[in-house]
C-alpha cells in the first residue's frame, strides 16, 4: 500500500511545483514549439550564427534588443513594427543606436518557410539574445517560449525605457514598474558585460556635467585617468565613436563589469549609478565576492524573468506574419 501512496503524493508534488514553475513564466513553457516546429530554436540559433559570422558585434545588439522589447508594452515585438510609419514605438529616441531588427527578420522568414504562422517575432527576439549570450561565451540556459505578438505599436510607448542620466532612484522606480527588483536592476545592467555605446550616451559626463556655482564640466566621480581615455575616445562635439561598455572585455560575458562598476571605470552614467546607493552597491559586492557563477546562474534567473513581462499567450495578440508589420487579415 506504501508502494501506491508515496508516487502519488510525490505525484501531487511534482504537479505543484509545475504550476508553481508555470504561474512564475505566466503561460510560457520550456520548448512550446517542440511539436509544432520542433526546429524552431535551431533555425534561430542559425540565424544569429550566420549574422555574428560576419558581424559579431550583432551580438550583444541582440540582448539589448530584448531589454527594449521587453520594457515597453511587455515582451510583444512592439519594437519591430515599422508599419506604423513614423509613429511607431521604434521611432522613439529611446531606441537609438538599436540593432538587430533585421535578423529576426530573417529568422522568422525561414521559420514561416518551416511552419507557418507558427512561431512569434516576440519569442525570436527572446531566443535570439539567449542565444547571443551563449555565443559571447556566457551562460547556456533554456527560455520558456509562448509568447504572442502584440496589436500596437507607438511612438510615445518607449518614453518609459530608463535613460543614461537617470538617478539610482529614478532606474530602480522604472524597473520596479516592470515588476524588477534592485538585484533584477545590478544582474541585468550587468549585460553590459558584452558591447559598445556611442559616444553620444558618455558626452554630457565628459563635456557638460553640472557642477556647483552653475559650471559644467566633467563627472567628477570618473577616475582621472579614465576620464583622458574616454575624452580622447569621444572628443568634443564626436557623437558616433564606440567605446566598450565593460572596458578590456567587452567581447566575453564575464563579471568584470562588475568589477569595472565597483571602480568607476563604465562609461555610461547609470552603469556608475548602480554604486551611488546602498543597496545596489552591496549587490555588485555581493556578486564580485561570490564564485562567478553564482553571478552567471543568477543573471539566468534575471532574463528569463525579464522575458515573462507583460508577455501575451493563448488567443491574445497574433503571430506575425512579417516581423516588422501586424498582420492585415
Ligand atoms: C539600466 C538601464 C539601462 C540603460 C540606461 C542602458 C543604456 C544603454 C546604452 C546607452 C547603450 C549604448 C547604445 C548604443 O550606443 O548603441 C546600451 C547598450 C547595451 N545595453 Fe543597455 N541599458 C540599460 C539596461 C540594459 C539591460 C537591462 C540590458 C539587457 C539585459 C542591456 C543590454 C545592453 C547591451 C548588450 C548593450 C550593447 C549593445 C551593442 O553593443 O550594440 N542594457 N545600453
Amino acid at each position: 500500500m506504501a508502494d501506491g501512496v508515496l508516487p502519488a503524493a510525490l505525484t501531487v508534488a511534482f504537479l505543484l511545483l509545475l504550476g508553481t514553475i508555470g504561474a512564475a513564466h505566466g503561460q510560457l513553457q520550456m520548448g512550446f514549439y517542440s511539436d509544432s516546429c520542433p526546429g524552431a530554436e535551431d533555425m534561430v540559433t542559425a540565424a544569429v550564427q550566420e549574422a555574428a559570422a560576419s558581424d559579431a558585434t550583432i551580438l550583444p545588439a541582440l540582448v539589448r534588443l530584448q531589454f527594449h522589447d521587453c520594457f515597453v508594452r511587455g515582451c510583444d515585438a512592439s519594437v519591430l513594427i515599422t508599419s506604423a510609419g513614423n509613429a511607431a514605438e521604434v521611432n522613439n529616441n529611446k531606441h537609438q543606436g538599436l540593432r538587430g531588427l533585421d535578423v529576426v527578420d530573417r529568422a522568422k522568414a525561414e521559420l514561416e518557410e518551416q511552419c507557418p504562422g507558427v512561431v512569434s517575432c516576440a519569442d525570436i527576439i527572446a531566443l535570439a539574445a539567449r542565444d547571443a549570450i551563449a555565443m559571447t561565451n556566457g551562460p547556456s540556459f533554456e527560455v520558456p517560449t509562448g509568447r504572442r505578438d502584440g496589436l500596437s505599436s507607438n511612438v510615445r510607448d518607449a518614453d518609459v525605457l530608463p535613460d543614461v542620466s537617470d538617478s539610482i532612484q529614478v532606474l530602480r522606480s522604472k524597473f520596479a514598474a516592470s515588476s524588477l527588483n534592485d538585484r533584477d536592476l545590478v544582474l541585468l545592467t550587468a549585460a553590459h558585460t558584452i558591447g559598445t555605446t556611442a559616444c553620444f550616451f558618455v558626452k554630457d559626463r565628459l563635456y557638460s556635467y553640472p557642477l556647483p556655482g552653475s559650471r559644467t564640466g566633467s563627472d567628477p566621480s570618473i577616475p582621472a585617468a579614465f576620464l583622458s581615455e574616454l575624452k580622447a575616445r569621444c572628443a568634443p562635439g564626436d557623437f558616433n565613436t564606440r567605446v566598450p561598455l565593460d572596458r578590456g572585455s567587452q567581447g566575453t560575458f564575464d563579471d568584470s563589469i562588475l568589477r569595472n562598476i565597483r571602480a568607476g571605470l563604465v562609461p555610461i552614467a547609470s552603469d556608475a549609478a548602480l554604486e551611488a546607493s546602498n543597496a545596489t552597491g552591496a549587490l555588485v559586492g555581493a556578486y564580485l565576492g561570490a564564485a562567478s557563477s553564482s553571478f552567471a546562474q543568477d543573471f539566468v534567473g534575471a532574463m528569463i524573468k525579464m522575458g515573462t513581462i507583460g508577455a501575451i499567450t493563448g488567443d491574445a495578440g497574433e503571430i506575425r506574419d512579417v516581423c516588422s508589420a501586424f498582420n492585415t487579415n
